[in-house]
């Protein structure tokens, strides 16, 4: 190579070692999914629009029991866990019947009011104390599915290194590919021929 085209392979080497440094680039995947954005260190950057992703559905209490006695009463009624999709993926999801690579579920943990006013007879949501992302791709994770938790104060986290537990419970108990479609009505539907409907009966 000339020591001229050596110098311009150079120049444009440099120029795209930094392109994929800056922070909040996105890997484009052939499906169109953008909306996972990694930093260079290829933490997971917070979704800023998780007001607008898609409402699965929602579950009330402590999660599993540690004890055959339920925790779950009025007065220690656990937290609100909200579960929504990143809609890009839902719209694939609605148009294919199944996870495209790059889909985002999000699991948000809210604390519930002490004293909701006017006082109701039921458990209000109140603010929310953390969330946790599903990323499925299985071109990027030998599991398939990485997993992270962010604090309220975390602008991106490395996701959750393989062989977790959170892998290996949604695995075993999750019904459509790692996820808790059972608990999900409309994913019910879609992913799993209605058998929330079916069990109702
Ligand atoms: C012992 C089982 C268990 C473990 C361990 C577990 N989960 Fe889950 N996860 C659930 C259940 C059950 C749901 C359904 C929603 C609910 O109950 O709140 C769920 C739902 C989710 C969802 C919503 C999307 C989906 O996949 O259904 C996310 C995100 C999530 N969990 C993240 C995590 C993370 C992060 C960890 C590890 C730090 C983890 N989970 C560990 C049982 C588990």
């Amino acid at each position: 190579m000339s020591a001229k085209k050596s110098s311009a392979a150079f120049a444009i080497a440099a120029i795209l070692a930094v392109l994929y440094a800056v922070p909040g680039v996105s890997e484009s995947l052939d499906n169109g999914l953008t909306a996972a954005r990694f930093d260079a260190a290829e933490k997971l950057q917070r979704p800023d629009n998780l007001d607008e992703w898609i409402f699965l559905g929602a579950v009330v209490g402590h999660g599993y029991p540690n004890s055959e006695e339920r925790q779950f009463s009025a007065d220690s009624p656990g937290m609100i866990q909200v579960v929504q999709m990143e809609p890009a993926a839902y719209r694939y999801l609605k148009q294919h019947g199944k996870y495209a690579d790059g889909t985002m579920l999000a699991l948000s943990f809210y604390n519930t009011q002490q004293k909701p006013q006017p006082e109701v007879d039921g458990i209000v949501q109140g603010e929310l104390a953390s969330f946790e992302i599903h990323l499925l791709d299985k071109q990027k994770f030998t599991d398939r599915s990485a997993f992270y938790v962010f604090p309220n104060d975390k602008d991106a986290i490395a996701m959750i290194p393989a062989g977790n537990n959170c892998v290996s419970c949604h695995k075993e108990d999750g019904a459509y590919d790692a996820t808790f479609a059972q608990f999900y009505p409309q994913l019910c539907d879609r992913l799993l021929a209605g058998a929330l409907h079916a069990a109702a009966k």
